[in-house]
C-alpha cells in the first residue's frame, strides 16, 4: 500500500486534503490522473448498468434530504457502530467489532490498555438547514445514495414509465463519521458511491440476486482484476444490516487481506414499505398484466468508487526488470487508464517537436492522449508507464522522411511502425478489442 500512496503522490492522482494545514486526517484530494481514472471507473460503471442494459435508468438526487428519510431508512436508529475508548495511556477511540479478542479480552491495539464499555456511535454527519441552529433545522449528509432512489420510486415509474423489474443507478457523494478510517481511500469519511435499487416482484428476488452478483463480478474482471484476486462472501446472520435478508460481498485482495468491495443485499420491501409508512404515499405497485399489486423488493449492488479506483491501482501495479533497469508499470485496463497514449518526439530538434505536436493534435480530438517533450525519451516512458498510458507513439528521423511512427505497448513493450494517418484508427481498434491483463498470462 505505501508503493501505491507513493505513487499516487508522485504522479499526482491523489494528495492528503489541506495538506498546506498539516492535512486533514483520512480525507483526500484527487488530482489529474486520480480524476481522470477514478472518471473513467464511474464511466465503465454507468456503460455496464445503464447504457448496455434496458431495465435500468439513471437519477442524480440531492446529497441534502429530508430528516424524516433518516427515520424512515432506520438509519437514526441503528446506523451505528460500537464505539470503546482506551483507558490506558493513549486514549484512542476504537471500533469494538475491529478489535481482537484472541487471549480472553480485548486490549488496546494502540498502547494495550484496558478498553472502556462499548457505547453505539451514530456514523451520520450532522448539520444545520438555514441560519438557525434548532432540532428542527437538523439535517444529516446523506451516509448511503440510496435512500434518494427510494424515495424517488414513484417520479421514476411514472416519468420514465417502467415496470418491475427495473433498476435505479446512481453515483454521487455520501458521507459517514467513521471511528477507525483508513488504509489510504479505502475507508474515508467523505467518499463516493456508485449505487443500484433495482425493483423486482418479490418472488422473482433470489433469482435477480443471484444475477447481480454474477454480473457484479464479471465487470471487476472484464476490466482486468485478476479472478484469483476477488472472492464473494455471504454475510452472517450477525452482520447483516437492519435491512437486508442476505448480503455478500464482493471481496478483493488488498494489501491489506480480503476485503468489502461491493456489497449486494436483498433489502427486500424494508425500504419501500417505511418510506410509505413514514410519507403517507403509496409505494406500491400494481401490476395491469396479473391484477397483482404488489411492494417490489429490491437488490442492491452499492460499490464504492473511491474503493473501486484503489482496487483497480493495487492489482494493475507491477514492478519489473526491462534492460537492467527497473521499471514500474499501472498495467491498467485501457478503457481506465487516465490518458490512451503518448506522443513523444524523439528529440527537441530537426522538427520532431512540431511534428509530435501536430499528430498530438490530431489524436486528442478523438482519444485522450499526452504531449511531453521534456526529458530523455527513456524518462518520459517511464513517467507514463507509471500512470498506465497503454501506448506511446514517438516521433523519430524516420517519421520526417516517411511519416510513419513508432507505436509502443506498455505491456508487451512491442514496438510497430505505423503511418501516423492510420494511427487514431488503430488506436481506437486496440481500445475497442478484447483486453486481457498479462498479469494473467502465465
Ligand atoms: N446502500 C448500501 C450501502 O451503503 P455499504 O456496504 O455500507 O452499503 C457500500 O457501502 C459500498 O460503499 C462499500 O462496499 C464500499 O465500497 C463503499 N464504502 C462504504 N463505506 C465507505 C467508506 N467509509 N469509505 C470508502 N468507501 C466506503
Amino acid at each position: 500500500m505505501e508503493k501505491i500512496v507513493a505513487l499516487c503522490k508522485r504522479r499526482g492522482f491523489i494528495f492528503q486534503s489541506s495538506e498546506i494545514y498539516g492535512g486533514l486526517a483520512s480525507t483526500y484530494d484527487y488530482g489529474h490522473y486520480g480524476v481522470l481514472l477514478k472518471s473513467n471507473v464511474k464511466g465503465e460503471w454507468w456503460r455496464a448498468v445503464v447504457q448496455e442494459r434496458d431495465d435500468m435508468v439513471a437519477l442524480d438526487a440531492a446529497i441534502l434530504m429530508h430528516p424524516r428519510t433518516w427515520e424512515a431508512s432506520g438509519h437514526v436508529q441503528s446506523f451505528t457502530d460500537p464505539l470503546v475508548q482506551c483507558m490506558g495511556e493513549c486514549k484512542k477511540r476504537w471500533r469494538a467489532d475491529h478489535i481482537s479478542t484472541e487471549g480472553g479480552y480485548a486490549r488496546c491495539p494502540e498502547c494495550g490498555g484496558g478498553l472502556s464499555e462499548a457505547r453505539e456511535f451514530n456514523l451520520m454527519f450532522e448539520t444545520f438547514m438555514g441560519p438557525v441552529r434548532e432540532d428542527a433545522a437538523r439535517i444529516f449528509l446523506r451516509p448511503e445514495t440510496a435512500q434518494g432512489i427510494f424515495v424517488n420510486f414513484k417520479n421514476v415509474l411514472q416519468f420514465a414509465r417502467r415496470k418491475p423489474p427495473f433498476g435505479i443507478a446512481q453515483v454521487g457523494k455520501a458521507f459517514r463519521n467513521e471511528i477507525t478510517p483508513g488504509n489510504f481511500i479505502f475507508r474515508t469519511r467523505e467518499f463516493e458511491q456508485m449505487e443500484i435499487e433495482f425493483f423486482v416482484p418479490p418472488a422473482e428476488a433470489p433469482e435477480w440476486h443471484r444475477r447481480w452478483m454474477d454480473d457484479r463480478m464479471r465487470w471487476y474482471t472484464d476490466l482486468g482484476i485478476r479472478p484469483d484476486h476477488l472472492q464473494l462472501r455471504a454475510h452472517g446472520e450477525d452482520e447483516l444490516s437492519h435491512y437486508s435478508a442476505g448480503t455478500s460481498d464482493i471481496e478483493y485482495l488488498f494489501p491489506m487481506g480480503w476485503s468489502e468491495l461491493e456489497g449486494i443485499a436483498n433489502r427486500t420491501d424494508y425500504d419501500l414499505r417505511r418510506h410509505a409508512e413514514f410519507s403517507g404515499e403509496d409505494l406500491s405497485y400494481f401490476d395491469t398484466a396479473t391484477g397483482e399489486r404488489y411492494v417490489p423488493y429490491v437488490i442492491e449492488p452499492s460499490a464504492g468508487a473511491d474503493r473501486g479506483t484503489l482496487a483497480f491501482m493495487v492489482d494493475a501495479f507491477d514492478e519489473e526488470e526491462v534492460a537492467g533497469r527497473k521499471r514500474t508499470v499501472l498495467r491498467l485496463h485501457p478503457r481506465l487508464a487516465p490518458v490512451k497514449v503518448a506522443v513523444l518526439p524523439l528529440v527537441s530538434r530537426d522538427g520532431m517537436p512540431e511534428k509530435a505536436r501536430a499528430i498530438y493534435e490530431e489524436l486528442r480530438r478523438v482519444i485522450p492522449a499526452e504531449f511531453d517533450e521534456g526529458g530523455s525519451i527513456g524518462k518520459r516512458y517511464r513517467r507514463q508507464d507509471e500512470i498506465g498510458t497503454p501506448w506511446g507513439v514517438t516521433i523519430d528521423g524516420q517519421t520526417m522522411e516517411d511519416d510513419t511512427v513508432t507505436l509502443r505497448d506498455r505491456d508487451s513493450l512491442e514496438q510497430v511502425r505505423v503511418a501516423a494517418g492510420a494511427l487514431a484508427e488503430e488506436l481506437l481498434r486496440r481500445l475497442n478489442s478484447e483486453w486481457r491483463s498479462p498479469k494473467l498470462a502465465g
